[in-house]
Order: structure tokens, then C-alpha cells, then sequence
């Protein structure tokens, strides 16, 4: 099952049941163009044999920018890039997906720009989006998915998840407009929505659409979460949710909901023929066996990717595969891709780089 095709309903077909989760990895360049650090380190990951290769989170717009060194896609400065991501990641046959993000309260203001979120937010100092501003983000988000398929992109993931801005928009927390944007979920919801159906009006018919939403934190809660999710999927117009659990084994932290993991809670909703996928601790073979016996379609890996680049074919090669013990030294990240950045990077997760020793002095 693992290594047979899954066809989306838009017509496309995953070569196998691996995705490379997307990954901030910092770095491309200050402009938003793409390095050849950032290429190799996606283009490894496709050889190595995942079906679905998606980019780190693309801004679509300057002042929703989070990182430094992220992917942009926000005018034709970019267009070379993403032709040059998107061949690359289509030449050794999986899928090339992008996935398209605006930080909103959670962007750096990088040379200046006004923060900007469904709502104002004073310890970030972001202002709430007028309504022209929210019509701007919208349009962003649906001709960025153009670019990316004009680029040769197969598809796009919205970025719905972890407090950036379609999140904020979604959470009754951060999200305080009284205009249609906000109130009752229907409202919340609505740029989400607006923008699915922006994409589906100006994309091609199989252009493949995903949707990644989290059920926890940033005012998340796992009751909307869920109908959300439902609605989505019975709408027809999308093809796969990416849930990120950021541990699909542990259940989930509101009382109401404990009892069940968050992966089964959510492999158990009802789908139509959208396809579902799951992040979070899928670090073995047994775990990827574990989340496909609980009834996903595919799996989403993160952490155990930057440690293998090649984490498909070696579960492939040996089922109950466990990847190198952590923390692990620097020449191996390098090794398996990394630059010196995307390693200093990964040092915010803790336990997850060695010191440097010995050796290790050009990482
Ligand atoms: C270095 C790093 C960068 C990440 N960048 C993104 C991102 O750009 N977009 C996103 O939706 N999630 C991002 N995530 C979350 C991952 O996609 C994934 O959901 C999470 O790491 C859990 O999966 P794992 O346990 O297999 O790592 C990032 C995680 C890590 C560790």
C-alpha cells in the first residue's frame, strides 16, 4: 500500500504515500529568489523518493514575509525560481506542491512593512487588515497559485495552520472583526474559502489544492477544526487536508475531546474522496505503518526528512527503519543536504544538533 499510487480527485496521481511536510529552511535569498542551497536540499528529498515534494511555506505578499531566506512569490523576480524548483523536483517523479503562506501577525517586517492581521494586535504591533487589504490578500494567495502552475508547480497547499494568517483569521482569539470576516466560523472562514474558490476558477482543472489545518493552540479548537475540515472535504474542492497534529499519537488537549488520539479522531470523519495526510512524530516504519492502519491516505514527514533524505526508500528497503539517533552531529545534516544556515536553523529545535565536534568545523 505504502508504495502504490493514490489519484486525487482532480485528476492527479502521487507515485506513492510519502510527502515531504513543508519545511522552513531559511535559505534562499533576501529577495524571496532561490538559492542553490534551497534546491538541492528539495531536490535530494525528491530523489530520495517521496511522492509528493513540498516547498518550505512561499510568502505571497512582502508584508506577510515570516523568515529570513524564505521562497517568495510575489511578482516576476520569482518566476525563474520556481520554474527552475519545480523542474527539478519533477524530474526524478514526484509531485511538486507548493505551499503558499502570509504570516500576518506572525511576519517580520522585514524592511519595514506594516504588520498586518485580521485584527489589531498590540504586543505584535500588527494592525487589523482593512477591507481592501483583505480583498489585496486574497487576490495574493489565488494569483501566487497561478504563478505556480504557469511555473510548472503540479498543485498548492494554503498554509490554514500554526497561528499565521489564515489561522488568525480562523481562531475566535485573535480574529475580533465585525465585519464578514468575522463572527461565527462561517465568517472566519470565509477568506479561506474565497481563496479555494479563486484557485478552482483560475487554475486548471487538475491542478491539485490542499488545505493544512492544526486543531490546537492559536485559539484552534478541535469542535470547528473538525466541522471545518468536513465542509472542506465535502465541498469537492479540495484535494487532500494536510492535518498537522505535531504529534498524531497524542490526544488532544481539550478534556472533552480526551480519549482518542488526535490521528484517529480525524482519520474517523467522514471525507468524500478527499484525500487526508498527517504531521507530527512520524519518525519509523512502524509509525508510518501505525498512521496508515489508522486509515490516512498518505504521510507527511518533517524531522525524520531532514535526517534521511531518502526516508522513503529506506523504509522501503527495510520496513521497520529508524532513523539516526538524535542529537545528531552537523556533517551528517550536511551530508543529507543542509547548509550551514538551514543547520544553524535547526539548533531552535532543541536536542536535535550535536555540538560541533571535531570535524564538524565547516557546518
Ligand atoms: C525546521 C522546520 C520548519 C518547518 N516549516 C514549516 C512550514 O514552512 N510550513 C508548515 O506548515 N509547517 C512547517 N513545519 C512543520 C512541519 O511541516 C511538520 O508538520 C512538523 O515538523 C511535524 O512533523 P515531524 O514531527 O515529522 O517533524 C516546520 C517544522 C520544522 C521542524
Amino acid at each position: 500500500m505504502l508504495f502504490e499510487p493514490l489519484a486525487f480527485t482532480s485528476g492527479q496521481v502521487m507515485p506513492n504515500r510519502f510527502m515531504l511536510a513543508p519545511l522552513t529552511n531559511q535559505q534562499s535569498h533576501a529577495d524571496g529568489r532561490l538559492s542553490d542551497d534551497e534546491f538541492t536540499w528539495l531536490t535530494m528529498r525528491a530523489a530520495g523518493g517521496f511522492g509528493m515534494t513540498m516547498t518550505c511555506g512561499v510568502y505571497v505578499r512582502d508584508e506577510g514575509k515570516g523568515f529570513p531566506g524564505q521562497l517568495g512569490l510575489t511578482e516576476a523576480l520569482h518566476f525563474d525560481s520556481h520554474r527552475r524548483m519545480a523542474e527539478g523536483i519533477k524530474a526524478h517523479g514526484s509531485l511538486a506542491v507548493m505551499q503558499l503562506i502570509h504570516g500576518g501577525m506572525r511576519a517580520i517586517g522585514q524592511n519595514g512593512e506594516q504588520i498586518l492581521a485580521p485584527s489589531d494586535v498590540a504586543r505584535k504591533g500588527a494592525r487589523a487588515m482593512t477591507a481592501a487589504e483583505v480583498a489585496r490578500t486574497r487576490e495574493a494567495f489565488i494569483q501566487a497559485a497561478v504563478w505556480a502552475e504557469e511555473c510548472g508547480y503540479h498543485g498548492v497547499e494554503l498554509h490554514g495552520a500554526h497561528g499565521y494568517l489564515l489561522c488568525q483569521f480562523l481562531s475566535p482569539e485573535v480574529n475580533t472583526r465585525d465585519d464578514q470576516y468575522g463572527g461565527g466560523l462561517d465568517n472566519r472562514s470565509r477568506l479561506l474559502w474565497e481563496i479555494i474558490d479563486g484557485i478552482r476558477a483560475r487554475c486548471r482543472p487538475d491542478f491539485v489544492l490542499g488545505v493544512r489545518l492544526s486543531p490546537e493552540r492559536f485559539g484552534m479548537r478541535l469542535d470547528e477544526i473538525g466541522a471545518l475540515y468536513q465542509d472542506l472535504c465535502a465541498s469537492g474542492k479540495v484535494d487532500f487536508m494536510d492535518m498537522s497534529l505535531w504529534d498524531i499519537f497524542k490526544e488532544p488537549e481539550e478534556e472533552a475531546h480526551r480519549g482518542r488520539r488526535l490521528l484517529d479522531i480525524f482519520a474517523a470523519l467522514p471525507r468524500a474522496g478527499t484525500r487526508l495526510t498527517v504531521a507530527g512524530k512520524i519518525t519509523t516504519g512502524a509509525d508510518v505503518r501505525l498512521a496508515m492502519d489508522a486509515g490516512v491516505d498518505f504521510v507527511a514527514i518533517g524531522r525524520a526528512a531532514i535526517l534521511h533524505h531518502d526516508f522513503p526508500a529506506k523504509v522501503k528497503a527495510e520496513p521497520d527503519f529508524t532513523p539516526v539517533a538524535l542529537p545528531v552531529s552537523p556533517s551528517h545534516l550536511r551530508a543529507e543536504g543542509l547548509s550551514p544556515t538551514f543547520v544553524t536553523y535547526m539548533r531552535n529545535w532543541q536536542g536535535f544538533v550535536a555540538d560541533d565536534s571535531a570535524g564538524d568545523t565547516a557546518a
